[in-house]
């Protein structure tokens, strides 16, 4: 039986939600959790608060992680995972629910395989690139933030009928940039799963000038390319004047949508269920709205997307 979990946090949208219901779910079955600061370097040196029913109150609709995160280079070690151990020991956890992307699930795969802790993940990155899992918390609203910015480089792209060069976030995912440039209305997107060529897009580019379409977006998945780059590949073909926009960190910021929040309801809830019910060493997701369970072996292997049919739709709608 379970009388005290800890939870380890990265940071993104929904992440705080997922908390509220984790923490509300525990507590109605009498459950203790305790929160990890700083992610794994927090479980390292002890840092450790109680949450309560009342300490996740008005956090639902808040960006980021109360908790705080960040990336640990001691928990890589031998003698930093002693110390995890040492603390999960002393604090009397059952069990850990650990919210994040591949390298937190990898951590809590780690720890299931190698020392025999109980964990749950639960999947959270805009990145969206947690392999077996179809939502991530997080990416749906990095999509909508982006989307915004988007809209309004529009602006300005129209006005001065300019050719803009976007940069969006994902890591080695083109899953932010794919869905951004096809709800943006984009001309292209430049993705890492996909071959692209800078001669046929600057051809298209001309030859819609000669139409006297004069005003272009196109995104760039950061794993594929920079903006910089590409602007000024575009610039050197064409002749024609570029601008470049690097969203960056807005898109892991921000308020969660509404999809966010609900997803980090259920998912934050199942992972406490599951935990009680004995399950470890998997992720909670979501699929045909229905909660499922993948285990984290798989779910950090690389996640292998394919966007042939959305960018065919995008081509033939811009
Ligand atoms: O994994 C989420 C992510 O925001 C990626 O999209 C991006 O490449 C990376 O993290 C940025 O990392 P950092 O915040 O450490 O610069």
């Amino acid at each position: 039986m379970l009388r005290r979990i800890g939870v380890i946090t990265r940071d993104c949208a929904g992440v705080n939600a997922a908390l509220r219901a984790l923490v509300r779910t525990a507590a109605s079955h009498n459950l203790e959790v305790l929160g990890i600061i700083r992610g794994y370097d927090g479980l390292i040196d002890g840092n450790l608060t109680v949450l309560d029913r009342r300490s996740v109150s008005g956090i639902i609709n808040l960006g980021g992680t109360i908790l705080k995160s960040a990336r640990s280079e001691r928990f890589l070690t031998a003698a930093g995972q002693q110390q995890a151990l040492k603390t999960i020991r002393e604090h009397g956890l059952d069990g850990l629910v650990v919210i994040g992307g591949n390298g937190s699930l990898s951590g809590a795969h780690l720890l299931a395989t190698k020392y025999g802790i109980r964990v749950m993940g639960i999947p959270a990155t805009i990145d969206n690139d947690v392999n077996g899992v179809d939502f991530c918390l997080g990416a749906d609203t990095a999509v909508n933030v982006a989307l915004d910015a988007l809209d309004k480089i529009r602006d300005t792209a129209t006005s001065l009928e300019r050719i803009f060069v976007v940069e969006v976030m994902g890591r080695d995912c083109g899953y932010l940039a794919m869905k951004v440039a096809l709800a943006g209305g984009c001309e292209d997107v430049l993705l890492p799963e996909q071959d692209f060529s800078l001669e046929e897009i600057c051809r298209e580019i001309e030859a819609g000038n000669a139409r006297g379409k004069v005003s272009w977006i196109v995104i760039v998945a950061e794993g594929r390319a920079t903006a910089r780059d590409v602007a000024a590949a575009i610039t050197g073909l064409t002749g024609l004047e570029t601008r470049i926009a690097v969203l960056g960190h807005i898109q892991r910021g921000g308020r969660p949508t509404a999809f966010d929040r609900i997803l980090a309801a259920r998912l934050g809830n199942a992972a406490v269920e599951y935990l009680m019910a004995g399950e470890t060493d998997k992720c909670v997701s979501l699929k045909n709205d229905s909660l499922e369970l993948v285990p984290l072996e798989i779910a950090i292997q690389p996640k292998k997307l394919k966007f042939e049919p959305e960018y065919r739709l995008l081509k033939l709608l811009s």
